[in-house]
């Protein structure tokens, strides 16, 4: 008994919709994401569009925590609190993660932006962390082991002079933001549990370009490295499937201040 659920259609139906609200909203933060900016101003943005869709944002009062969004830059790894003091610069890299409830389901994605023009540093903890999460996504099918999942990310970044967060991992999702199983992103092949098809999780690799440590802050939220080295985060919710699985928070669409140096890797 591993207390994961395994999905009804009608359930994934469910969840696939919440997560596109997740999606759509993602998009407007794109659309708005400049040098000069507020993450308040984020935040603001993506509480009225998810309620505009007829849905709430999860972050809000969950375990207290104050804002809709989470607003992750530079060298905070996760958990950021969007602030009106804090004012977005040209060469920052922030990681937006939204979560939306919808139709009784949870949807959960997230991005790293660039604002204006990255450093070389940037651009290659951000690119490293998008091919961390692509990578760990393709050992999705029935049959396969969590293990390998980790396995795959930290196989990928720690030869790219990175280093995969231990401290946080993704997670099951459905009519609850967090339900078994956790998803960790550094682990070893053929170990762990085996999915099966119609379990849903999130796979959100942290990366950082120092060492794993985080430290929390005096705001009781907001995770840093410990190094202050920059770090960059990628989220999908997924399906497992027989072959394979399929991306709930799938985009139709790039993200014009995310995705326009491509993937560094194909
Ligand atoms: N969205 C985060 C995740 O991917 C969780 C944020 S919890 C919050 O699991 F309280 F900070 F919003
Ligand atoms: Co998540
Ligand atoms: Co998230």
């Amino acid at each position: 008994m591993t207390g994961v659920s395994i999905k009804s259609a009608r359930e994934v139906a469910l969840l696939r919709e919440a997560s596109q609200v997740a999606v759509a909203t993602l998009h407007g933060v794109d659309r708005m994401i400049e040098p000069g900016l507020s993450t308040e101003a984020i935040n603001d943005f993506v509480h009225r569009d998810t309620l505009r869709r007829g849905a709430q944002p999860a972050p809000l009062n969950y375990h207290g925590f104050p804002k809709s969004v989470c607003t992750s830059a530079n060298e905070v790894v996760c958990h950021g609190i969007p602030s009106e003091q804090h004012v977005l610069e040209p060469g920052d890299i922030v990681n937006v993660d939204i979560t939306s409830i919808h139709g009784g389901f949870y949807g959960d994605t997230s991005v790293t932006f660039y604002i204006g023009e990255p450093g070389p540093d940037a651009k290659h903890v951000t690119e490293v962390a998008r091919r961390s999460l692509t990578l760990g996504i393709a050992e999705v099918r029935d049959g396969a082991r969590l293990g390998d999942i980790g396995a795959a990310i930290q196989e990928f970044a720690e030869p790219q002079g990175c280093s995969v967060v231990r401290a946080f991992v993704g997670h099951g999702i459905g009519r609850r933001f967090h339900e078994p199983p956790q998803v960790q992103h550094a682990g070893r092949r053929n170990h762990g549990m085996r999915l099966r098809a119609g379990m849903c999780f999130t796979i959100e690799p942290m990366i950082n370009l120092g060492g794993y440590e985080v430290e929390i802050l005096d705001d009781d939220w907001t995770a840093v490295t410990r190094d202050r080295s920059l770090s960059a985060q990628f989220e999908h919710t997924l399906v497992v499937t027989k072959k394979g699985c399929e991306i709930l928070t799938k985009r139709s669409e790039p993200l014009v201040h995310s995705e326009r140096f491509g993937d560094l890797w194909g």
